[in-house]
């Protein structure tokens, strides 16, 4: 799928609206191919604030959608897949959570299964991104 930014934004939401807890979905593909952006978009498509200016530093967000809980983890800053022992991802899990995973391939055998696996691309026309689900 090539999509413009616009319709970027609208398949995230869209696939928010869609999504059923619990669900995890991993988002791969190279520095700002729109990891983050896809992520912003399925939490309104969930009704979840997100944070205008979240801070990057932090590997791990919670929101909240309906009082239903939803994990944005970034695994980019991992060294090594066992760093992701400590991230919660058993929890989340438990909880029944919403996960949404940045680069869940650093995590090694520590992310849990993916329902989903979005992989994101650049295309040739630098406005538009490219979508792949294997
Ligand atoms: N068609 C498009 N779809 C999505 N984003 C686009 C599109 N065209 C341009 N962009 C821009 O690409 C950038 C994507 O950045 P984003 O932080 O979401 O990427 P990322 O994959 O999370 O990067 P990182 O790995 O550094 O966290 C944004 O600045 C966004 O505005
Ligand atoms: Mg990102």
């Amino acid at each position: 799928m090539r999509l413009r930014a616009d319709e970027f934004s609208r398949f995230g939401e869209a696939l928010g609206r869609a999504l059923a807890a619990p669900a995890v979905i991993g988002l791969s593909g190279e520095l700002g191919t729109g990891k983050t952006t896809l992520v912003q978009a399925i939490c309104r498509g969930l009704g979840a604030p997100t944070l205008a200016t979240s801070p990057t530093y932090a590997l791990v967000h919670r929101y909240d959608a309906a009082g239903r809980p939803v994990y944005h983890v970034d695994c980019y800053r991992l060294r090594q897949p066992d760093e992701a022992r400590d991230l919660g991802f058993e929890e989340m899990m438990h909880e029944g959570a919403i996960v949404l995973i940045e680069w869940p391939e650093r995590a090694g055998a520590w992310a849990p299964p993916l329902d989903r696996h979005l992989r994101l691309a650049f295309d040739a026309d630098p406005d538009v991104r490219v979508v792949e689900e294997p």
